[in-house]
């Protein structure tokens, strides 16, 4: 089964208006002649429109770093996502460590996010990931698996195979500490089977798992010659045009 790579870029809350501009036009030019590999990234909110306008008629997916499961209403201080679409988004990133362990979302509001999502057409990003605790208490499968269950909640097959899922380990966020392949690869090939047991085999070889933390120009090769690794989702090193050029021409 083959999975197309996606090398995303979750800008955050960073970036002024014109540099998120820039940013995204240098991406434009990075995807020049670039074939089987897919290239998103995630302005915050306000940038979106702006960025539409640079990636209009390219190949670059547009995504926000959130959204409301309901279209429309009284959610003060939520996007919808008929107004992430109407923007240009395509792609919608779900349940980020920051969002879950800053903003205290959990698994019940984040299904409900991306089953919102789904019902108007983006592609969610669903990010799971243990902390440290849970991981030097042995509990990253256990951890894992019910984010995933949960966050997956209610959908069917048809549904699931839509989602893409983000492996970003907790402590790896921002602190220059990466998974090595292996330890990705042993928490991949664990989604992929949660996936398999709960839907089926075909659909969880479909699925694309992106790893990400610390993802950099040094680690990327390494990373992406894992088989069940299928892109990235790249925080810090995605805000430098030279550094994400590195990242989306992984060796393959
Ligand atoms: P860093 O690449 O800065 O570790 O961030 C990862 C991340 O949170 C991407 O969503």
């Amino acid at each position: 089964m083959s999975r197309t790579p996606l090398l995303a870029g979750n800008w955050k809350m960073n970036l002024a208006l014109d540099e998120a501009v820039q940013l995204a036009a240098a991406v434009v030019e990075s995807c020049r002649g670039l074939a089987g590999r897919e290239v998103m990234v995630a302005p915050a909110f306000l940038h979106i429109p702006a960025v539409a306008r640079v990636l209009q008629g390219t190949s670059v997916l547009l995504a926000g770093q959130n959204m409301c499961w309901e279209k429309r209403g009284a959610f003060t201080g939520e996007v919808s996502g008929p107004m992430l679409k109407e923007a240009g988004a395509s792609m919608v990133i779900l349940g980020h460590s920051e969002r879950r362990h800053v903003f205290g979302e959990d698994d019940e509001l984040i299904n409900r996010r991306l089953r919102g999502a789904l019902a108007c057409d983006l592609t969610p990003i669903l990010c799971l990931g243990e902390t440290l605790e849970e991981r030097e208490a042995d509990q990253i499968f256990e951890v894992l698996e019910g984010q995933l269950l949960r966050g997956l909640g209610g959908l069917d097959p048809e549904e699931a195979n839509r989602v893409v899922l983000a492996y970003e380990p907790v402590w790896a966020i921002g602190t220059g500490r990466t998974a090595g392949p292996e330890q990705a690869r042993e928490v991949h090939a664990f989604l992929r089977s949660v996936l398999a047991d709960r839907f089926e085999k075909t659909l969880a070889e479909s699925v694309r798992i992106l790893y990400g933390g610390s993802v950099n120009p040094e680690n990327i090769d390494s990373l992406m010659a894992e088989p069940d690794i299928d892109g990235a989702l790249v925080g810090g090193a995605a805000l430098k045009s030279e550094s994400f050029d590195r990242i989306i021409h992984f060796a393959s």
